[in-house]
């Protein structure tokens, strides 16, 4: 009897041993699934309606094509707290219906999957900066990117009747433009790889010390992955 238990006790000695051994010699690459690698967090600082932004979203598309499963993409939205103003409680540079369009893909952002928020970005864009926060755009590009407004949780957010009014989105416009504040966003706009601010497009590209192309921000991210991953 007390030789089988000591038996027993050898056997899930040499059990553990056997299977810290295998940790040991097993490289980290195989024992971690692509689904819990770190992504890369991008962020671009923006304003809805600013042509830099809807360039740096243009150009961040192209790079999502190429290393889109490693980077974890989010926008933020440069603007002015100010209890004057009645809707928002914001000033936003192009006007209140910039602060709209801010509100809406932020709510977007929220309560829908990434490629659906990120697809009623790029519509939003498309219909031309001048529509960018208008109810209608709003509405119409929801259909394109087959967000449900009035259940799937957006329209509640940014308002049923897509004003970007909705108490939910304002409040997610402000913990945005304090987020930015935070971060020392000031240009729209700006792109931070894995919280380096690494590049700014404001009328043309500046302070982008290592490069400013689809391939430069590219070769970025895969680094960022490769360091935050190693
Ligand atoms: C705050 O909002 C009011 C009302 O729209 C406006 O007149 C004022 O210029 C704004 N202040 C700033 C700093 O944007």
């Amino acid at each position: 009897m007390f030789n089988s238990f000591l038996s027993l006790i050898f056997f899930t000695i040499n059990v553990v041993r056997a299977a810290t051994l295998f940790v040991q010699d097993t490289p980290q690459t195989v024992l971690r699934s692509p689904e819990t690698n770190i992504k890369v967090p991008v962020i671009l600082g923006v304003m809805s309606r600013c042509p830099d932004a809807l360039l740096c979203e243009n150009s961040m598309d192209a790079v999502l094509k190429k290393v889109g499963d490693k980077v974890d993409l989010k926008l933020v939205y440069i603007a002015q707290i100010n209890s004057s103003e009645p809707d928002f409680g914001a000033t936003c540079m192009h006007g209140p219906e910039e602060c709209a369009g801010n509100v809406q893909q932020l709510c977007a952002a929220k309560y829908s999957p990434f490629a659906k928020w990120w697809e009623f970005v790029h519509c939003n864009n498309y219909q031309g900066r001048n529509k960018i926060g208008l109810p209608e755009t709003a509405r119409k590009c929801a259909q394109t990117a087959q967000i449900d407004w009035e259940t799937g949780g957006v329209g509640e957010c940014a308002g049923l009747d897509a004003s970007g009014k909705g108490a939910e989105g304002v409040r997610l416009l402000h913990k945005s433009i304090a987020f930015g504040k935070t971060m020392g966003l000031e240009k729209s706009c700006t792109i931070y790889i894995n919280g380096e601010k690494v590049c700014v497009h404001d009328g043309t590209w500046k302070e982008c010390e290592n490069g400013h192309t689809v391939a430069d921000f590219t070769r970025q991210i895969n680094e960022a992955y490769d360091k935050l991953n190693a």
